[in-house]
């Protein structure tokens, strides 16, 4: 079957961090996050060894217990950036701080949240790539059926404490919390990034010059 290419860079340049077009009132079917987890787990581990599990939370009480952590951790984190951007010269304000900002108050009101875990303690590049790619394809999926999601990681500052109230056992690491929920509006637009050919050396470092 040949992809629609127009379909498929849509959704690969279009898949944003969703935080403000979050519809925190429409509750997420449980078999919507199936789905799309189903189509995550298609995707690659090292040793294709699959040593991952899923954790979807929609109680509220954990959700509002999580989002807590998150918030402890959250605003020490935000004063810390502005600091240093600040140092720097740079408006320690950007879009990203106070939309992430905004999803920090109202985490607890997300409709769910995923947290992927590993089933084993590890590092490095071998170890986070066995799951990362899958998140991304679940947040793809999820973009796909009209979910928003955001991949976040400063509840891990509080591993420890969201894995005794999810009963997840010592031997297992938690990867990111990301928040679902439907989207609003319409659609998103691609990002302003760098020219990839200033960021793409050829055999050697610094080489961008594809004909060299
Ligand atoms: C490893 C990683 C950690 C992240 N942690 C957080 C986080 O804790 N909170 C948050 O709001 N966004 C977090 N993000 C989302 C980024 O801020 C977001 O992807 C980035 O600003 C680009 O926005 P865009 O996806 O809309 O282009 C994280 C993204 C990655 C890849």
């Amino acid at each position: 079957m040949e992809l629609d290419l127009s379909q498929t860079d849509h959704l690969l340049t279009t898949t944003r961090a969703v935080r403000k077009r979050m519809d925190l009132e429409r509750p997420v079917p449980r078999e919507l996050i199936l789905d799309c987890l189903r189509v995550a787990i298609q995707a690659p581990t090292g040793g294709n060894t699959q040593r991952w599990r899923w954790i979807v939370v929609d109680e509220p009480d954990k959700k509002a217990a999580l989002a807590d952590m998150y918030r402890a951790g959250w605003k020490p984190y935000l004063e810390q950036s502005k600091q240093a951007r600040a140092d720097q010269g740079l408006d320690p304000e950007t879009a990203v701080s106070d939309s992430a900002d905004y999803l920090a108050d109202r985490m607890h009101e997300v409709p769910a949240m995923l947290i992927p875990c590993l089933l084993d303690r590890g590092d490095g590049p071998g170890y986070w790539g066995s799951v990362i790619p899958a998140a991304w394809s679940f947040m793809l999926a999820a973009r796909s059926r009209g979910l928003g999601t955001v991949l976040t990681t400063i509840h891990l500052f509080s591993e420890r404490d969201a894995a005794d109230l999810l009963g997840i056992p010592d031997t297992v690491s938690q990867a990111a919390l990301i928040p679902i929920g439907y989207y609003t509006g319409d659609d998103f637009k691609p990002a302003k990034r760098r020219p990839v050919e200033e960021i793409t050396y050829w055999n050697t470092w610094k080489q961008t010059d594809p004909t060299a």
